[in-house]
Order: structure tokens, then sequence, then C-alpha cells
């Protein structure tokens, strides 16, 4: 049997640094994971209850149990139509509108429709590396501009002129970003938008954290694109904390007409027909859940995780070792940076990443996962008393590891027959996969209304 060579080439790079951890923790000290990009993990961030409503009426409506449209009900694609549509521009229609299984489909349509051979796409430097993936499969070049770390994580907007060329299909942003938790500002999109004009590429625009902010507000690229086309790809999946709904889509903005007889249309129903989207009921809730006036919920959701973000900083800047480079100002993540000359027992973060886990049974996600060599991830969705039980963890690692040589740090490593663990009662790390991470808490005790509160409930 001969397998497709362009699979063999095709892996997500955060599996094979990830795999190898798995299971490493200390046996003595329960395990504490700040690595998923889950919102669900701990259960105490829950979506807005009228969404689970919304959804369970319409599975029990009964009404939406066959297939519907490939990309996606005409409700479902008006809804998210209007809801993408900006102020001073033309409203999006619903044929501007594909739904998908999550950002990640919507994202791999993109560029599936963009990989023409040899063309190649501009990727974000850190990034989150699904990008790459998908680039690899479908056979297109992947470049890189640069997010600059002491800058806010903005765009090094030179850095992408120097690398594109004739064969740029698309240059790809994510804003709020995965790791950075960077948020660009109008001012700072208008000028990648001027750059996409002047190269005459289109922006494949990754807003699956849209709206997730606590700093610099949440702008979609396309009220400022102008003519430049913009793939806008978002899912349900983070700011609804629903990862698991697979919900995702893709809202073309073309005002201009460019993207006209190129085929991207056509070519794009022709990949939905393939998977035929998210299951009918989801996408019958959509309506609803749009619709849903809940700024009171999300802005708890985003209190929680501001918090989480200001008290990392703050544990980060009396840690000798560790600093933030620019503080987060949205999605679900901080970028901690490792001063890897100070701790020379470490040589690498990955290094890092893995005694951190050995000993103290914490588990990060290396930069090396998002081409940021030198950094850990940390996610904000842990709840803050779990945050400050892991942090006294790194805390008591830096301050052994810092300064360390290696012989030292040999000696020093029985500290991992330390004391017997917190008893914080969390779920265990297995190996299974979930996510793009690769690792999946085991989930904790239910927390929606159980099942058979649902059984005949006469408002449903
Ligand atoms: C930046 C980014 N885009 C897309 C996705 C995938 O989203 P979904 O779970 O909806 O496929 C993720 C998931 O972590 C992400 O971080």
């Amino acid at each position: 049997m001969i397998v497709n060579p362009l699979l063999k080439d095709t892996n997500n790079p955060i599996r094979a640094i990830v795999d190898n951890l798995v299971g490493k923790e200390n046996p003595k000290k329960e395990l504490i994971s700040l690595a998923q990009g889950d919102p669900t993990a701990y259960g105490h961030l829950k979506p807005p209850e009228e969404a689970v409503t919304a959804v369970v009426r319409a599975y029990l409506s009964g009404n939406h149990n066959g297939y519907t449209a490939s990309s996606g009900s005409v409700a479902c694609r008006t809804a998210l139509a209007a809801a993408h549509s900006c102020p001073n521009r033309p409203p999006l229609s619903c044929e501007d509108v594909y739904v998908t299984v999550g950002c990640s489909e919507a994202i791999e349509h993109c560029i599936a429709v963009l990989a023409a051979p040899g063309s190649n796409i501009i990727l974000p430097r850190p990034g989150f590396p699904l990008y790459e993936t998908l680039c690899q499969r479908h056979g297109v070049i992947c470049r890189f501009y640069d997010l600059l770390p002491e800058d806010a994580w903005q765009i090094d907007i030179e850095s992408i002129r120097r690398v594109a060329d004739s064969r740029t299909a698309a240059v790809l942003i994510n804003n709020p970003s995965n790791p950075c938790g960077a948020v660009y500002s109008r001012e700072h999109l208008k000028t990648l938008i001027a750059v996409a004009g002047e190269l005459q590429v289109p922006l494949l625009a990754d807003e699956v954290y849209a709206g997730m902010t606590y700093g610099t507000p949440f702008v979609p690229i396309a009220e400022v694109a102008g003519t430049v086309p913009v793939f806008s790809v978002g899912a349900l999946s983070k700011r609804w904390l629903v990862p698991g709904w697979r919900v995702g889509w893709l809202c073309l903005h073309d005002i201009s007409g460019v993207l006209k007889g190129s085929g991207v249309r056509n070519a794009l129903t022709k990949l939905c027909q393939i998977s035929l989207g998210p299951s009918t009921p989801l996408q019958a809730a959509i309506p609803t859940i749009l619709a849903l006036k809940d700024n009171t919920w999300l802005t708890n959701v985003m209190d929680t995780m501001s918090l989480a973000a200001v008290s990392s900083v703050d544990r980060i800047s009396k840690i000798n070792g560790l600093s933030t480079v620019s503080l987060p100002q949205g999605a679900m993540y901080v970028l901690v940076r490792v001063d890897l000359v100070a701790f020379a027992d470490c040589f690498t973060d990955v290094c890092f990443a893995e005694k951190l886990l050995e000993e103290e049974s914490v588990l990060v996600l290396p930069g090396e996962c998002f081409r940021a060599p030198g950094f850990i991830r940390i996610v904000t969705t842990v709840p803050e008393h779990v945050l400050q039980v892991a942090w006294d963890r790194i805390e008591s690692f830096c301050s052994r590891h810092f300064g360390a040589d290696e012989r030292e740090a040999i000696c020093r490593n029985s500290a991992r027959d330390g004391h017997q663990a917190d008893e914080l009662g969390l779920p265990r790390v297995s190996s299974c996969l979930g996510g793009h991470e690769g690792l999946l808490l085991k989930p904790p005790k239910p927390y929606l209304i159980p099942e058979d509160e649902y059984h005949g409930c006469p408002h449903i």
C-alpha cells in the first residue's frame, strides 16, 4: 500500500513536542495544566445558558434531523452575514458565508482554495501551528512575517514586504492572537491593509478570538479593508466557550468584486460539499445564539481571563529569569520569556517545560510549538486558586534553577522527590488527542444542566 506522500509530511508541530511530555509529571504532585487552549477544561467558564437551550430546543423540535445546504442552512448563514456586516460597507449576504466544522475547517478551505501550485502564504511568527500544517497538506510554501515582542507583538510590516513576491497567495493574520495575546488597533490594521493593497494580495483573517479582549478593543479587519478582499474566519469555539460544538464559518468580504470570476466561491462551495458542515441542529441554533444580548456574560468571562492574565504578569515580574515582554490584551494566552542563559541547565524552552513538568507537575507549552523559541505559553482559562498554586510551583522551580550550572542542577533535581502536592482535585492529563495541543484534560464532573432536566421540560 502506498500512502499519499503529502500526508507523510503533514504534521502538527505541537504534537511532536507535546507527545514527548505526556506522562512525565512528578507522580507525587497533582498535575496542573496551563497548556490547553480549551476554555472548558476546568469547568469554571461556561457558555451562556440560552445558547445551550437553543441547541437543545433545536434537537428536540425534530425539525433539523436531515441534511441542509452544504455551505450551511440559509437561516444560519443569514444570521452570520448580519453579525459580520460592517458599518459603512455594503452588508454581507448569505451568499458570502460558508458554515464549517470549526474554525479549523474554515482555515483549511481558505488555504485549499488559495493553494495554486508554487504559491506561498505569509504567516505570523509566532503563530498558531495549524496554519503550517494545512499549508504543508496543500503543498503551499510557508513564509513568515515577524511579530514584534517589544511592540505589543504588533506586525513588523516591513517583514511582510521582504518575503512577499508574485507567487504570494495571501497574508494571514490572527487577531486577537494565539499565542501572543496581542490585539491590533484600528490604525495598525489600516497599515496592514495598505500593504496588502500594495501587494495586491487578499488577507486571510483568523478572528476566532473576536471580541475576547480586556485591553485594546477588537476591530474586525473587514471594517477597514477598503477594496482588499478579506477571508474572515471564526467560530463559536472560544468566544462562546464551546469548542466541542465544532461550529465555524468563513465570511468573504469583497466589496469591489476582486474575486469575481476567480472561481473562489465555486471552489469554496465544492469544498463545503465534502464534509457538509456542522450538525444541522447546531446550525439551527445560530440565529438565537448570535442574537443573545450577552454583554454581562461576556464581560464576566473576560474579567475572569483578565484577572488570570494580570495575576500571572504580576507573579512573573517577581520571578528571576521570567518576564512578559508586552502585556497581553486578549485571547486566552500569556507568552512568558524565559532567560535561557540564566537557566543554564535548561538549554531550550522545551527543556524548561520538560523539567518543570518532571519536578513540579506543571504543564506549559514550549514556545517552539509556535516558532517562539525562548518563550513558554500559559493559558488564562485556569481558576485563580489553581493558577496561584501553579505559580508557587513555577517560582520554586525557577529559584532552584536560576543561575544553576549543570552539575548543580543534577543535585537539585532531587527536589522532584519533594512534598505531597496541594490537594486540588484536578483532572489528570491523559495522552488522548484533544484539540490542536494534543492533550486532553479528562473532563471534570459534568457542570452543565443534567440531561434529565431537559426531559419533558414544558418550556422547550
Ligand atoms: C488561532 C486559532 N485559530 C483557529 C483555531 C481552531 O478553532 P476551532 O476549534 O474552532 O477549529 C484555534 C484553536 O485553538 C486557534 O487558536
